[in-house]
């Protein structure tokens, strides 16, 4: 019987298979050539006016201050509104974030929780709180700090964006994705790119809106004037944010215009809403902001009947009237007063703009002259008529018209584009499959992820190299493997 003979070899054989794997995985480190880097987590809520969304960014911890290198795993949007207006039910506030930390629990891994810088800050919503009343403010963060260190997370805090921070934040966010402030060249180092401008930023939100570039010309005002180096380049930046000119607010300013110029009525025709709409609203809702001011004689509650007109004409000049275009002692200025150079440079207009641009589908460079008439065509149709051709979007159908109105009025008049600089303005929503806004550009920050000083050239990592050297030990591996089977085969027989 040769059966033991056979077992034998059988035996030798898997030794010999056995070696040649444990040889292998001696000589080439697995965990280099077969893990992925690992992985970094951040999370910050943007706690808007009119509701609040967390975003969950990635990137990997080797490469922290690269341009390019974050990216968005997720925005998770919280139900409800905002949280300034859990004035009266702090508790509310924090109640509703859970939803969204839950979400981000299910996605970073459970080991890398704790080392997850987690932030939340919030913008002119809770600006405007804060000057109603700042102890109804102080409650609405604790709440949601409590509600957010129950999570194991590295919770680095609450707080409110001056409306500067908000403005550079974007532009940062803008120029970060776009990497136009730093680029990975193809001599294998970081350079700052030669021939590329920085981007302008242009957020529209619902309590206020910001304006940030680069002027070319000294910035005559400083307190619209940012610094910043990064990568080794200076920026020296023109930023402004317009408390109450945000669409929300900017409405709520012509409501009440409109109301205080049909008193004693209470009966108001407005002129940007479709006609054939009608609602009604109490004066308590309407003026329940620091950004409009109650008549003497209206009584807090108040019904009144709002009715379409759809007139845009009417509607331009009525949302003119919410600004000052005069410059008073500024050479330049934007409106109400507020000193602005000239725009200058390419700019991304996010947020608000972009919402209501890519509604009326007007975010692909058009003509200003398509914009006006796409948007004049829109404004005239009934109510009747919009309900039918847009039947899922009935929320927000009435305010289309007067905010496509009011976005052209601010960008045009207030910010002072005009028919050639029209076309330097692009409508985006993202960049890099990561959604435009100052989060990431206040997580970068505030994580030191952008170095003031330029970068190294990656050392000891070069790529082809790198790939040079595991080319020549699988090489080798292989012919060792292919001899050391013939040798056992051989031996065996
Ligand atoms: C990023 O830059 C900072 C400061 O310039 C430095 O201390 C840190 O080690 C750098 N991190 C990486 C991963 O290169
Ligand atoms: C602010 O709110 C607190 C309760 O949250 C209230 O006691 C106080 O009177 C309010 N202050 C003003 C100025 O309305
Ligand atoms: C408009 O702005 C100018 C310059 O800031 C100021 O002098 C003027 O009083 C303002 N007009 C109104 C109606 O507020
Ligand atoms: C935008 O384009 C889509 C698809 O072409 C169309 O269904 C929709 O009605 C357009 N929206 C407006 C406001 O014209
Ligand atoms: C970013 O953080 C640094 C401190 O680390 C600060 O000096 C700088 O002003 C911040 N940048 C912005 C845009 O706020």
């Amino acid at each position: 019987m040769d059966y033991k003979p056979k077992a034998v070899a059988g035996l030798l054989a898997a030794t010999c298979v056995f070696s040649i794997i444990a040889l292998i995985l001696s000589v080439v480190d697995v965990k280099v050539v077969f893990l992925p880097p690992s992985i970094k987590y951040g999370l910050v809520f943007d706690a808007g006016s009119t509701h609040t969304a967390l975003y969950i960014y990635r990137w990997p911890a080797d490469k922290e201050n690269g341009t390019g290198i974050v990216s968005q795993v997720e925005a998770c949007t919280v139900s409800g509104p905002g949280i300034s207006s859990y004035a009266d039910n702090a508790t509310g506030a924090g109640a509703s974030l859970k939803p969204c930390l839950d979400k981000a629990m299910e996605i970073i891994p459970v080991e890398q929780q704790r080392e997850t810088p987690t932030y939340l800050g919030a913008t002119a919503g809770m600006r405007l709180l804060r000057e109603q009343n700042s102890t109804k403010a102080e409650q609405v963060f604790a709440e949601v700090s409590k509600a957010i260190a129950e999570y194991p997370v590295d919770f680095r805090g609450a707080q409110v964006l001056t409306g500067n921070e908000e403005g550079s934040f974007g532009w940062i966010t803008v120029n970060y994705l776009l990497e136009t402030l730093v680029k990975f060249s193809f001599a294998e180092k970081w350079e700052h790119p030669r021939d590329t401008e920085v981007l302008g930023a242009l957020d529209l939100g619902g309590a206020s809106t910001q304006i940030t570039f680069q002027p070319g010309v000294p910035i005559e005002d400083k307190n619209t004037s940012v610094f910043f180096r990064l990568y080794g380049t200076n920026y020296s930046l023109y930023t402004h944010s317009y408390l109450c000119y945000g669409q929300t607010q900017a409405l709520k300013m012509l409501l009440a215009a409109l109301h205080q110029g049909s008193l004693p009525a209470q009966q108001i025709s407005h002129p940007c809403y479709p006609k054939g709409y009608r609602e009604n609203i109490t004066t308590a809702d309407l003026y329940d902001s620091p950004c409009v001011h109650a008549p003497g004689t209206a009584s807090r509650a108040q019904t009144l009947t709002v009715t379409g007109t759809g007139d845009p004409a009417a509607c331009s000049a009525a949302i003119q009237r919410l600004f000052n275009f005069s410059c008073g002692a500024n050479t330049t200025c934007g409106f109400n007063g507020v000193y602005q150079p000239p725009v200058r440079g390419q700019f991304f207009a996010f947020a608000g703009f972009y919402h209501t641009f890519h509604f009326l589908n007007l975010t692909s460079q058009q003509s200003l002259n398509h914009v006006n008439s796409t948007v004049q065509t829109f404004c005239k149709k009934n109510w009747s008529e919009l309900v039918e051709t847009f039947p899922q979007k009935t929320e927000y159908l009435h305010k289309y018209c007067s905010m496509a109105i009011y976005s052209l009025t601010l960008l045009l008049d207030g910010y002072k584009f005009n028919e050639h600089t029209w076309s330097s303005i692009h409508f985006s929503q993202q960049a890099a499959n990561t959604d435009i806004g100052w989060t990431l550009g206040f997580m970068l920050n505030l994580t030191n992820m952008i170095p003031t000083e330029a970068l190294e050239p990656i050392k000891g990592n070069q790529p082809s190299l790198w790939a040079g050297a595991i080319s020549f030990i699988v090489l080798a591996i292989v012919a060792g493997l292919v001899a050391i089977f013939l040798q056992c085969f051989w031996k065996t027989k």
